[in-house]
């Protein structure tokens, strides 16, 4: 398939949302991670997403809005945590999974009788989904297990021949995918963490937002009653081609031994790339993180030794995202 790689100029935005009427697929920036597009109400070209990045197709789809009324068409309760959680951070990078409406297409939801529905704030993606006139399924614009793509080579690489088209825009600005909280019962449930955080919506909504015990595990766990609760999050993630190592524990201590380990290592002639962030520079840290790994794999990096940052506001975000990228490899200082 020949991919159009398109600037994101307003003609391009009308070319790309007539592609997706049509049932065709387009990548897309916002403001968390790319996005790769299809009509969310069309469960045929949903299919095509999950063959372009070989995800699993019981994973279920975010479908974006351009409006927040737009959830009504989608959501069959929108209750009031999720319309003050709506009304606080839309748009912007929060997904409510609510419950769904009988239309929208199994493929859309993985089965499930809910959906998550977000509001992107990134201009490209808004004019792109109003254009469009339909809610977009997209998940990260990633061939499965990948880093997320927070700017338009990352989605090249992993979607030219494989897509209609990729309409490129801005690096991404969060530089991790939105937070994602289950807001069909009586206490909100953070199954993805994201730049929104629990104490964030805490503050708006006056109660407690739990965590999703199964994020708090930090070991890979097999073990049923450690499953998350959405499904994407048992997935092996956001892995490098090298092998990953996060060291844990005070910041002079951890870069002592990144020093000394990154030696011995390329003693043994390995190639050595190293990911420090300051313990609490959390929003440069999520900016970057997958571009940094990325770009160890195309500098044909062996072992990445990484800094941890500290588990608190959107660290523990980063630290859910690294973890997984290092399959819980950790040392602890
Ligand atoms: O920032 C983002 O959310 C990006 C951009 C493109 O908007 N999208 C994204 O999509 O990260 P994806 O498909 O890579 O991740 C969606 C996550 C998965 O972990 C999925 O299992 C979960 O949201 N999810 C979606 N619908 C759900 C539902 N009804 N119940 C539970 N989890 C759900
Ligand atoms: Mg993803």
């Amino acid at each position: 398939m020949k991919t159009l790689i398109l600037k994101n100029t307003k003609e391009n935005i009308e070319k790309s949302a007539e592609i997706i009427r049509r049932g065709g697929l387009v990548a897309f920036p916002t403001e968390t991670v790319y996005g790769l597009g299809a009509n969310g109400l069309d469960g045929e070209a949903v299919k095509k997403v999950f063959a372009a990045k070989n995800r699993p197709v019981d994973n279920p789809m975010i479908l974006h809005i351009a409006d927040i009324e737009d959830i009504y068409e989608i959501a069959e309760e929108v209750g009031e945590d999720a319309k003050t959680l709506m009304e606080n951070f839309w748009p912007g990078p929060l997904t409510v999974v609510v419950k769904r409406k009988a239309h929208i297409p199994d493929e859309t939801t993985g089965g499930l009788d809910t959906v998550g529905v977000r509001m992107p704030e990134e201009e490209t993606a808004r004019s792109l989904i109003r254009e469009a006139g339909v809610p977009i399924a997209a998940p990260s614009a990633n061939l499965s297990g990948k880093p997320s793509p927070t700017m338009y080579k990352h989605v090249i690489k992993d979607m030219d021949g494989r897509i209609d088209a990729i309409l490129c825009g801005e690096n991404c600005q969060v530089g991790i995918e939105s937070t994602v909280v289950l807001v069909a019962g009586k206490t909100p449930i953070i199954l993805r963490p994201g730049k929104i955080t629990a104490e964030d919506m805490e503050r708006v909504l006056g109660k407690k937002v739990q965590l999703d015990p199964a994020l708090e595990v930090d070991v890979k766990n097999e073990d049923d009653e450690f499953q998350p609760m959405s499904p994407g999050m048992k997935y092996k993630h956001y892995a490098p081609d090298a092998e990953m190592i996060i060291y844990e524990g005070p910041e002079d201590s951890v870069l002592k031994e990144i020093e000394n380990r990154k030696n011995q290592l390329e003693q043994e002639g390995k190639k050595v790339g190293v990911i420090v962030f300051g313990s609490y520079d959390f929003e440069t840290a999520a900016h970057n993180l997958f571009a940094n790994l990325r770009q160890m794999d195309e500098d044909g990096v062996d072992v990445i030794l990484a800094g941890a940052v500290a588990k608190e506001g959107l660290g523990l975000a980063v630290m859910n995202r690294m973890l997984k990228s290092a399959g819980y490899n950790t040392i602890k200082l």
